[in-house]
């Protein structure tokens, strides 16, 4: 399938989790139109493979970021040297269990990471931003933040706080010439779903209606729409990407 061809030359853009799934995809992409991508990860060995798989952009940098935590997120934007023009707020995990089981430390994880830790990346980045250029705050949520889902209280919680955040910002931050949007995802094809039994993922994508799950490139793509200027009049929107599965 042809790609649409994007320039991002001289924009500063960073992505969180982007050291693989996803969030690699979209550094990938950006790299391609000429960022300066910075992939901020927590996982070392996952930033050396990255590091490898994308040693062709010489623009590249990576960064090692926990973003639960305050001083490694204060540590990434004292090193970034670059103005920055795109936050892509990717990092996320998963501690699915029902609601009677889950422990209290699941539910805190998961809020820590994908609710507080999309706090902390963009208040500390927020200075960070180029004051006079457009940008772009986007947000990885999923389905799930709209319509919950069995055994994710603490992960569909976090999601549903990622889009109210998200409106927030469009809100606020507006005048300043950001947008901000999010981007809900269905059932993607990550290493993690590969690993997955064979009639189980066939069963996941029955239930969708285009009858399949979704590519990361495919998340990639609306990533790198949201982050152009064709999309600057999109704000405080959220964009689900799962072949039909909420209808
Ligand atoms: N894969 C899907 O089907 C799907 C569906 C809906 C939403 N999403 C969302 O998309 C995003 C990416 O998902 P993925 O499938 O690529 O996941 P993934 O597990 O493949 O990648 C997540 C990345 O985040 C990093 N990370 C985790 N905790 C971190 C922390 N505290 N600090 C810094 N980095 C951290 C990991 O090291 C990893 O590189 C997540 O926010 C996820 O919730 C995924």
């Amino acid at each position: 399938m042809a790609q649409v061809k994007y320039s991002f030359a001289q924009r500063g853009v960073v992505i969180t989790g982007g050291a693989q799934g996803i969030g690699l995809e979209i550094a990938k992409r950006f790299l391609e139109a000429g960022a300066d991508v910075t992939i901020a990860d927590y996982s070392e060995g996952a930033l050396q493979s990255a590091k490898i798989e994308l040693k062709l952009y010489p623009q590249l940098k990576t960064a090692v970021l926990d973003v639960t935590d305050r001083a490694s997120c204060a540590r990434l934007a004292e090193s970034f040297t670059g103005p920055l023009h795109i936050l892509v707020n990717n990092a996320g995990i998963t501690r699915d269990k029902s609601f009677a089981k889950m422990t209290d430390a699941d539910f805190d994880q998961v809020i820590q990471t994908n609710l507080t830790g999309v706090y902390n990346v963009t208040k500390a980045l927020l200075g960070k931003f180029d004051p006079a250029a457009p940008k772009r705050i986007i947000n990885m949520a999923s389905v799930v933040a709209l319509y919950g889902n069995f055994g994710q209280t603490n992960y569909a919680a976090t999601k549903a706080g990622v889009v109210a955040m998200t409106k927030t910002w469009a809100k606020e931050l507006a005048r300043k010439g950001f947008t901000s949007n999010a981007i809900a995802p269905g059932f993607i094809r990550t290493k993690m779903t590969e690993a997955m039994p064979k009639e189980v993922l066939d069963g996941i994508a029955a239930k969708v209606p285009v009858g399949r799950m979704g590519e990361t490139s495919e998340i990639a793509n609306t990533c790198l729409f949201l982050a152009s200027d064709e999309a600057a009049y999109i704000n405080g929107t959220v964009i689900s990407v799962d072949g039909g599965l909420v209808i």
